[in-house]
């Protein structure tokens, strides 16, 4: 099948191609003419397991090709939308121009019977706003939410472990009206390897669908906020967070995973998202629903001073002029975004109380250093460490939390603390080597 994705960030350039893994005629267009020349070359643009291998795969197949020129998604009969929806400048609310401008820029192109696939994560209330410009063309608007994780996204996007597909629904019989149908069908047909695989295929209506990404990520970001609400407990108890987690995540109804407490969430989309969950919530009339969830965003940003905290205590009330390495600037391992980075936050934290910081991380170092440039980065690992007052887990990459050993760091410098903002290593193992050992939540 032809079709066409609309945005070729960290969603799209994916959505494309996977899409073209799995067979289909693809054409990736966006307005940032230096990020199609990348791709166009068979480069990722960032950092995502997997992707270079499926980009030229897809270019050398002839199936997958990137323009910057709009024109080229006429003849698809799916066209992607997976351009950004970030926070807005000056308040929670999430900021849909590129979603606007991409609908006003693909209108000319639609043929009837084409199905315009929303992926974008969008307040509810987004595909009514938008459908009668598209249905004015013939075309069908269908809401077919996202779920991928960055650094597992090509994963994600080829065997997904859910296809939600918002459809129109007919008011005057409270049913998927024909063309939702049709979409729905065209929909399964775009899937195909994962609908053979009998992957949950849930046709529903816009607003379903919409709030069920909006939903679902504000579920996780809930999980990791109540995580670090008891580690917060843990402190002023003496109690583990860890084995805590460990305990309550045998009950299957609450599940072992997302209960890493730590220095909390970050990246592009959990805390953009529960903010413009409660911003669209105020907007509904609804804002006392989800509360809660300005709770979970203060919790998670107070992780962040409570690690700068430990640090701190751990050099004796004051890091002025103290040598700091932070392990990690991405927002998670696997990833090269620093979006919101937690890492990056309590770095920039520490420096501001004076201390001397170093960071390093094996993916994130050039965007970190365009965002921050006053931060001192080095590459290598082991550089970063030498002669450092302290170490600080922020990013659990493996490099830093498995195979970084308690006496192989005891060879890179004589400073004898670590701080562990991931709860990624083993207490004992460092307090044997002689390092004295501060994790979040944890004795
Ligand atoms: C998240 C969701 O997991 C995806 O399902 C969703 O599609 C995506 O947002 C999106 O909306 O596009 P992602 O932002 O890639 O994916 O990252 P996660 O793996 O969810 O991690 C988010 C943050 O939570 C990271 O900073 C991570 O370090 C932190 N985290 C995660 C914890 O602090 N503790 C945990 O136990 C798990």
């Amino acid at each position: 099948m032809r079709v066409s994705v609309i945005g070729c960030g960290y969603l799209g350039a994916v959505h494309a191609s996977a899409m073209a893994k799995i067979g289909h005629d693809v054409v990736g267009i966006d307005v940032d003419l230096h990020k199609i020349g990348t791709l166009s070359q068979g480069d990722a643009p960032f950092f995502e397991p997997g992707l270079p291998e499926l980009l030229r795969e897809g270019m050398a197949s002839g199936r997958l090709r990137f323009t910057g020129d709009i024109a080229e998604a006429s003849g698809a009969a799916v066209h992607f939308i997976a351009v950004g929806t970030p926070q807005e400048k000056d308040g929670y609310a999430a900021d849909l121009t590129s979603v606007n401008a991409a609908v006003d820029a693909l209108l000319p192109h639609l043929a009837p019977g084409d199905v315009v696939a929303g992926k974008s994560t969008v307040p509810v209330g987004t595909a009514v706003d938008l459908a009668a410009r598209i249905e004015a063309t013939g075309a069908t608007l269908v809401w077919n939410p996202e779920f991928l994780r960055e650094g597992w996204a090509v994963k994600d996007t080829i065997e997904p472990d859910r296809l939600v597909v918002g459809v129109p629904f007919d008011p005057s019989t409270g049913h998927c009206s024909e063309a939702g149908e049709r979409a729905a069908d065209l929909l399964r047909e775009v899937y195909h390897p994962a609908v053979a695989a009998e992957t949950p295929f849930i046709v529903t209506d816009w607003a379903t669908a919409e709030l069920v990404k909006v939903a679902a990520n504000a579920f996780l970001a809930t999980k990791i906020s109540f995580i670090n609400a008891m580690a917060e407990i843990a402190e002023v108890t003496g109690a583990d967070v860890t084995q805590l987690a460990d305990a309550i995540g045998h009950d299957v109804r609450i599940g072992r995973r997302f209960l890493g407490a730590g220095i909390g969430f970050g990246g592009g989309c959990l805390p953009k998202d529960i903010r413009a969950f409660s911003a669209r919530a105020e907007e509904l009339g609804r804002g006392e629903s989800v509360t809660f969830l300005r709770e979970v965003d203060a919790i998670n940003l107070r992780r962040r001073e409570r690690a700068v905290q430990l640090v701190v205590e751990a050099l004796g009330g004051q890091v002025y002029k103290k040598k700091v390495t932070l392990l990690g600037a991405a927002f998670k391992p696997y990833s090269d975004d620093i979006r919101d980075s937690p890492a990056l936050d309590v770095a920039v934290r520490l420096r501001g109380l004076g201390a001397s910081v170093t960071v390093t991380d094996p993916a994130a170092i050039d965007n970190a250093r365009r965002l921050h440039p006053q931060l001192a980065y080095v590459e290598d690992r082991d550089d970063a460490i030498r002669g450092a007052d302290a170490i600080v887990l922020v990013t659990e990459w493996d490099l830093y939390r498995r195979d970084l050993t308690p006496p192989h760091a005891s060879r890179l410098t004589s400073g004898r603390v670590v701080v562990d903002g991931r709860n990624g290593w083993d207490a004992a193992a460092w307090r044997a080597a002689g390092w004295r050992y501060y994790g979040m939540g944890r004795p």
